[in-house]
């Protein structure tokens, strides 16, 4: 099970045939995921609530190039027997799932006491059971051993921030489940990690936290890197958790953020809180 040392770094990022299923796919950091390693030539699988978002998506993939394999699935990640029927479409597709990535969320800005019980429902329902159900779902369909599984969290996981207690909740749910399956998954040989990103420019997360030049330029300054991320940052990170330089890796939860996580999460709940007249 333990996985050779690659004779060079371009076959490590090699995923030519290799089956990646993305959960959440048509848009932002996960569409980049997706691409990414559609670039490295993987078959690529996304999945997601719309339809028109899916083939949009599709279409972005595939310009570049007549050897891209890419299909999309809509479901909604709440839904497992919907989860469950597009994975097992995408693996009659193009067989056994090599990676699965679960990256699917929701949001939105509130204090506690300005969101109903279905609303705080509601994300933990996409976020954190979304994230059960597809690797629930998936577990049957990977390549073992060595398949890879790659939740996407959320500096909210380990960072108490006001206004953001459905996400907070959610997030770091998804933390532990991802350490419960490394260990439970361990001796299938398929690893489980998650990445968390930080402020990640052109997201729909970084709209929805920081709207306007303002809110934009404290967050950019907030990070101990003084910038946004970028999708591509992320995506080169899921390349690397899933090749083989990161075999003996799992139950890891990878920070993709500048360092911003270091200082706590409450300058967001400061910033919002001013908007949401908290
Ligand atoms: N403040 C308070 N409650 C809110 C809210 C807000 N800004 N936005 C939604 N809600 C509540 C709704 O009022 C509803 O509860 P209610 O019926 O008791 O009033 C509940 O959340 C569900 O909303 P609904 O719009 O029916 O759910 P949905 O499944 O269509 O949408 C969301 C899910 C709420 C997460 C929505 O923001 C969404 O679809 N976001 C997708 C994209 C996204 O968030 N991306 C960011 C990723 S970081």
């Amino acid at each position: 099970m333990a996985s050779p040392v690659p004779s060079s770094l371009s076959v490590a990022f090699d995923f030519t045939g290799r089956h990646v299923f993305v959960a959440g796919g048509s848009s932002g950091i996960n569409l980049g995921i997706a691409r990414a390693f559609a670039r490295q030539g993987a078959r690529v699988s996304i999945a997601s609530r719309s339809g028109e978002r899916i083939a949009a998506a599709l279409a972005l993939l595939r310009e570049d190039g007549d050897r891209i394999d890419a299909e999309g699935y809509a479901c909604d990640v709440r839904d497992y027997d919907g989860v469950d029927a597009a994975l097992a479409a995408a693996h009659e597709r193009f067989g056994e799932i090599d990676v699965v990535v679960s990256g699917a969320a929701g949001n939105f800005v509130a204090p506690a006491l300005g969101m109903s019980s279905k609303g705080f429902r509601t994300v933990v329902d996409i976020d954190l059971i979304g994230t059960f159900n597809v690797l629930r779902a998936a577990h049957a369909r990977l390549r073992k051993p060595g398949a890879v599984a790659i939740n996407i969290s959320a500096p909210q996981a380990s960072n108490p921030t006001a206004y953001q207690a459905h996400v907070c909740a959610a997030k770091a749910g998804v933390d532990m489940l991802t350490r419960v399956l490394a260990i439970e998954w361990g001796s299938d040989g398929v690893r489980v990690n998650a990445i968390v990103p930080g402020p990640i420019d052109d997201t729909e997360g970084v709209r929805r936290l920081a709207p306007g030049d303002d809110a934009r330029a404290a967050m950019a300054a907030s990070v101990p890197l003084g910038r946004f991320g970028s999708v591509a940052d992320v995506a080169h990170m899921a390349l690397m958790l899933a090749s083989p330089l990161c075999g003996f890796v799992t139950g890891a939860v990878v920070p993709v953020d500048g360092g911003s996580m270091l200082r706590g999460g409450r300058d967001l709940g400061a910033a919002v809180g001013a908007r949401v007249g908290a």
